[in-house]
């Protein structure tokens, strides 16, 4: 028999699920979790989607990497791990439709790393938040610092990374880390929810929009109007916005009515 995967894919009409299976261990991310995680990212289900959910099974999202497999690395071995595996996360951030964490239990460490790297992240009442990494002597490393700082600001994330061991959905909502705060058992579900809405978007448009707005926290004001008018006269002269416009004139129902 061969060993069950360690993250599972499913497709939902037009959204990817992806579950991290490692639930024994929380789901921990080991290289041979990122290794599935680069697979499936990488596969048909995940490149014809319009949108991905990324979830953990069992009672975490995910207690973080993989300590007893990723500490005590030599730097020629980071810089080794980087270029492998480890590039999961940036992998991940650089997904081109939208992304979604749903977040129950622990997200920890890497595990927040993680749902950082996605675009939107949905909690339910039971996860706890933290970054473990100081106190191990470290720091998030795989991106995570500086989504960090981009989303809460410097000294939210100094806060964080130093001085909270923990802290709760409700907490996280409130440092503006959440775009949804739910019931216990039903993040996953929200985050479907929310992910075939904006799965049913005009996907060119999905793309530059979130793109646009990636790169312009380090985009001067002027470079960012001006992007955002060369993509408005490419994505004007789409399909999509042409048959947005007829619907339009035609008083017809839109992608999400
Ligand atoms: N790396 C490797 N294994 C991990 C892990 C991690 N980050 N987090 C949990 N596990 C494993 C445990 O070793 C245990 O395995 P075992 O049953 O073979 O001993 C299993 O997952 C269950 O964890 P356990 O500690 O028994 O559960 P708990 O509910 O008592 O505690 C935590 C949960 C999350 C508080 C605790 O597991 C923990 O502190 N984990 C490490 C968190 C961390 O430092 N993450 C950041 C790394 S950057």
């Amino acid at each position: 028999m061969p060993d069950p995967p360690l993250v599972e894919v499913r497709r939902v009409n037009a959204v990817a699920v992806l579950t991290l299976q490692r639930e024994e261990k929380l789901n921990a991310i080991s290289p041979a979790v990122e290794r599935e995680l680069v697979a499936a990212l990488d596969g048909e289900e995940v490149r014809a989607s319009g949108a991905v959910v990324l979830a953990g099974a069992g009672r975490a999202f995910s207690a973080g990497a993989d300590v007893d497999e990723l500490s005590g690395l030599t730097p020629e071995e980071i810089v080794a791990y980087y270029a492998d595996t480890g590039a999961v996360y940036e992998r991940f951030a650089a997904l081109p439709q939208p992304t979604f964490a749903a977040v129950h239990g622990y997200c920890l460490g890497g595990g927040l790393e993680l749902a950082l790297a996605a675009d939107f992240r949905i909690a339910d009442e039971t996860a706890v938040f933290g970054f473990p990494e100081v106190e191990l002597g470290i720091l998030p490393s795989s991106g995570g610092t500086h989504r960090l700082v981009r989303l809460v600001g410097p000294a939210r994330a100094k806060e964080l990374l130093l001085l909270r061991p923990r802290f709760s959905a409700e907490e996280a909502a409130g440092f503006g880390l959440l775009t949804d705060l739910v019931p216990a058992g039903q993040a996953p579900a929200r985050a479907l929810e929310l992910a075939a809405e904006a799965a049913k978007l005009p996907r060119l448009a999905v793309v530059v929009t979130k793109q646009a707005v990636n790169v312009f926290p380090e985009t001067s004001r002027e470079a960012a109007v001006l992007i955002e008018r060369l993509a408005y006269a490419a994505l004007g002269q789409t399909t999509d916005a042409g048959d947005a416009a007829r619907a339009w004139a035609e008083r017809r129902a839109g992608p999400r009515e």
